[in-house]
């Protein structure tokens, strides 16, 4: 049995929460489909797990298309796009490319024409006898994801016709989700034992799909594979993670950002090398959710602690700090 293929949703049915997004996409898709068309080029944007590859494969399945799905590191120069645009057979195909805003310049630049009219332009040969051809692709929708809107170059982003960005899961949706995965994997889970981990999974699927599989470990061996509130309470005790879902590695950071850095604002260049992590983790795993409940602020001079930070931690300002902030 594939566990990780029966988990991901494969139908809009399937696939719980972003109503609105699903609402829209669900129109563009039943227009398209009577018009014959491809689907319009879609940008999906937010945090990490939160369903961008998923939903992606949700609408190829929705459409009745294949699928080709690769990252942008995989393209880093012109002939691997042009590799992954000439390996389309189906007319209407999806083409995913998640970090999309990685892609090299002179690679997106090759992107814009097969986007707008699925031509593709290469030279052929070398030197003074190189020539430009034109190939004519199927037409195909492309599917972009990044985590990082911002970061997608303006003649790019332009030439999606839809932009939707991926919100965090409310507690509700995310005990559905755990629900539904606790039946695939054939565990059983009581109410209080699927709200107390949805709470704790930041609002992200992937998240909550983790933290169910180690509560399940717990269950197995101590509760006769039934998860409740209690085991799920001695799962997330030991595995270090609080009440609001943050790791040690969340906590690491505040510490980090307050008796280091006294509270900011700091670099995210300092930050990265205090904790010993790469920029990106930094900013596209670590930081959003801390932003999202409050905990620390992005600002122009760089991240600050807020006073949520200092009473989560359990710690009050110093006496200085205070008249600087007042
Ligand atoms: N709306 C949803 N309903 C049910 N399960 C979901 C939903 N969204 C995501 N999941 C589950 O969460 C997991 C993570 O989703 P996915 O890999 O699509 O995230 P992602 O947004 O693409 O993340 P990344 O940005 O890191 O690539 C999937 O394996 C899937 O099972
Ligand atoms: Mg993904």
């Amino acid at each position: 049995m594939n566990e990780f293929k029966e988990i991901r949703p494969t139908t809009f049915n399937e696939y719980i929460g972003q109503e609105d997004l699903k609402r829209n996409l669900k129109i563009a898709i039943e227009a398209a489909l009577r018009r014959r068309e491809p689907l319009e080029h879609s940008l999906f944007y937010g945090p990490p797990g939160l369903g961008k590859t998923t939903l992606a494969a949700v609408i190829a399945n929705e459409m009745g298309v294949n699928i080709i799905v690769t990252a942008a590191p995989a393209i880093s120069q012109k002939k691997d796009l042009a590799a992954l645009l000439t390996s389309i057979e189906e007319n209407g195909s999806v083409i995913f490319i998640d970090e999309i805003h990685r892609l090299p310049k002179a690679v997106e630049e090759m992107l814009y024409a097969a986007m707008e009219d699925f031509t593709l332009h290469i030279m052929i040969g070398e030197g003074a006898g190189a020539r430009p051809i034109s190939i004519r692709l199927p037409m195909f929708t492309l599917i972009g994801a990044t985590t990082r809107a911002g970061k997608v170059s303006p003649p790019l982003r332009d030439r999606f016709g839809m932009i939707f960005r991926l919100d965090y899961y409310k507690t509700g949706d995310l005990i559905k989700i755990i629900r539904r995965t606790a039946n695939i994997i054939n565990v059983e889970v009581t109410k209080d034992g699927a709200k107390l981990i949805a709470e704790r999974a930041k609002g992200t699927p992937r998240i909550a799909n983790k933290l169910l599989k180690r509560v399940r470990d717990f269950a197995q061996i101590h509760s006769n594979n039934r998860i409740n509130g209690e085991i799920a309470l001695r799962a997330f005790r030991n595995l270090g993670i609080d009440e609001l879902g943050l790791s040690k590695e969340d906590r690491e950071y505040l510490i980090m950002l307050i008796k280091k850095f006294e509270g900011g604002p700091v670099g995210i260049d300092s930050i990265s090398t205090a904790l010993n992590e790469e920029k990106d983790t930094v900013e596209d795993v670590i930081e959003p959710y801390l932003i999202r409940i409050g905990l620390i602020k992005r600002t122009k001079k760089g991240r600050v602690a807020t006073g949520n930070s200092y009473r989560y931690l359990g710690l009050t300002k110093t006496p200085q700090r205070k008249l600087f902030d007042e």
